[in-house]
């Protein structure tokens, strides 16, 4: 967070690794806990609005409204941070999209882009020309950008409950942890998001689909942020995309990690990984964890395999006794089915979205209750997880992933 200080903005280093470490991978690609972009990948030269695609609803705003509005991007205005740069809250009229007083107007989020490393100005575009042409409940508003010298902004409806994994992660009194009801509900939210992408009418591919990217308005619904690294999805005839490897490490799909080939199952893939997290509140990289326990897919894998008898066992212990065993069996399930290794046999997200839709329903009368997991969770205990539940999380360990 120390480098969305105003005063440090411009002096950073180009490699932002924040709370987290940098790998060099075993081909010398270099793996960080940030999505990051090669440095000689983007050059930084300012470029033209003629590259944004015509968008009747985006709007342009003059660096210094945004400046204002952000009360200077004052350090006490950070929402958090990214691979890219830091998100500022701020205030604008609603009606001219000037600056407005702290607390009136409508509430925005300001992304500000780093100027000192050469990175970013691919996804800013790519941004702008997807989230400006796609309108979903379940993606989040984009209000317009700021393109002036070397200022590229990004200018967000404003989310007043952050992202689902300061939700997940967080230890702290600010963060409570989110109930099973809510979980269930975000992931119904986020899986719509995910199915209107795949859709034949916008037809993309997420590219980075994680809890960090999943945003919560006042009544947790969830909206899709960050289409830096989204796709057109493929043509007809064709059955992938081929791209450069990028994304986050743990959540991008084996199979695209290996060959490059991008499909909408690679975004199936990386929201198995999320409905695993918000399962077993574990992050999917996590090097704080004892030995063997790092990486959440390969931890969980001996669970997974025999999910009837032993799900109980990775359920998250902070959410003891909120769910039915049909519940736990059901989401587990699913996302064992959206994590299965051959992609073909990963549902689709509309599939996903039904089978979510369907578990909201296994709430009603006539299911098994809950007393009946909180008499297994007693008989298995969960004790490494009920140990950890005092303890504090850093920053997960989020590796990017680029040739
Ligand atoms: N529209 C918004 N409203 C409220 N908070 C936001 C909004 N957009 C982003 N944030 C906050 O800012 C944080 C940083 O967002 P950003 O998208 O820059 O990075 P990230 O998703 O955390 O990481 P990465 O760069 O790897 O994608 C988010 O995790 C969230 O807490
Ligand atoms: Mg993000």
């Amino acid at each position: 967070m120390g480098s969305c200080l105003s005063s440090r903005v411009d002096s950073d280093t180009q490699l932002h690794a924040g709370a987290s470490s940098r790998y060099v991978g075993s081909d010398g690609r270099v793996l960080s806990s940030r999505r990051l972009l090669p440095a000689s990948s983007v050059p930084l030269t300012p470029r033209g609005e003629n590259e944004i695609l015509d968008s009747a609803t985006l709007n342009s705003f003059a660096f210094n409204d945004l400046r204002i509005a952000t009360r200077n991007f004052r350090p006490d205005s950070v929402l958090g941070e990214g691979g890219f740069g830091c998100v500022f809250k701020g205030w604008i009229d609603e009606h001219s999209f000037k600056a407005a007083k702290p607390g009136t107007g409508i509430v925005i989020a300001v992304k500000r882009l780093n100027q000192d490393g050469s990175q970013g100005h691919k996804e800013w575009l790519a941004e702008i020309n997807y989230l400006g042409q796609l309108y979903h409940p379940n993606l989040v508003k984009l209000v317009g950008y700021c393109l002036e010298d070397e200022h590229r902004l990004l200018v967000y409806e404003f989310m007043p409950r952050g992202s689902l994994e300061n939700h997940l992660f967080r230890r702290s009194s600010h963060f409570q942890p989110l109930s099973w009801t809510i979980r269930m509900k975000v992931a119904l939210g986020a899986a719509k998001g995910l199915a209107y992408l795949h859709s034949p009418e916008a037809k993309v591919i997420y590219r980075d689909f994680k809890a960090s990217n999943i945003l919560l308005d006042s009544s947790y619904n969830a909206k899709l942020s960050d289409f830096g690294l989204a796709k057109d999805g493929p043509m007809d005839g064709q059955s992938h995309v081929s791209t450069r490897i990028m994304g986050t490490y743990g959540y991008a799909a084996p199979e695209y990690m290996a060959t490059g080939h991008l499909t909408a199952k690679s975004d199936v893939y990386s929201f198995g990984v999320v409905l695993l997290e918000m399962i077993t509140g574990r992050r999917v990289m996590d090097k704080n964890r004892p030995q063997g326990e790092h990486n959440l897919i390969e931890w969980a894998r001996p669970y997974l395999a025999n999910i009837k008898r032993r799900v109980i066992q990775i359920m998250d212990p902070r959410i003891e006794g909120q769910y039915t065993m049909l519940a736990a069996l059901r989401a587990t399930s699913l996302a064992v089915k959206c994590l299965t290794v051959e992609p073909r046999n990963r549902p689709s997200m509309t599939d996903v979205v039904k089978a979510l839709e369907q578990l909201q329903d296994s709430r009603e009368p006539g299911s098994v209750k809950a007393e009946a997991v909180q008499k297994k969770q007693r008989k298995f205990g969960n004790n490494e997880a009920t140990k950890r539940r005092a303890g504090s999380y850093p920053r997960q360990s989020t590796t990017p992933v680029n040739t």
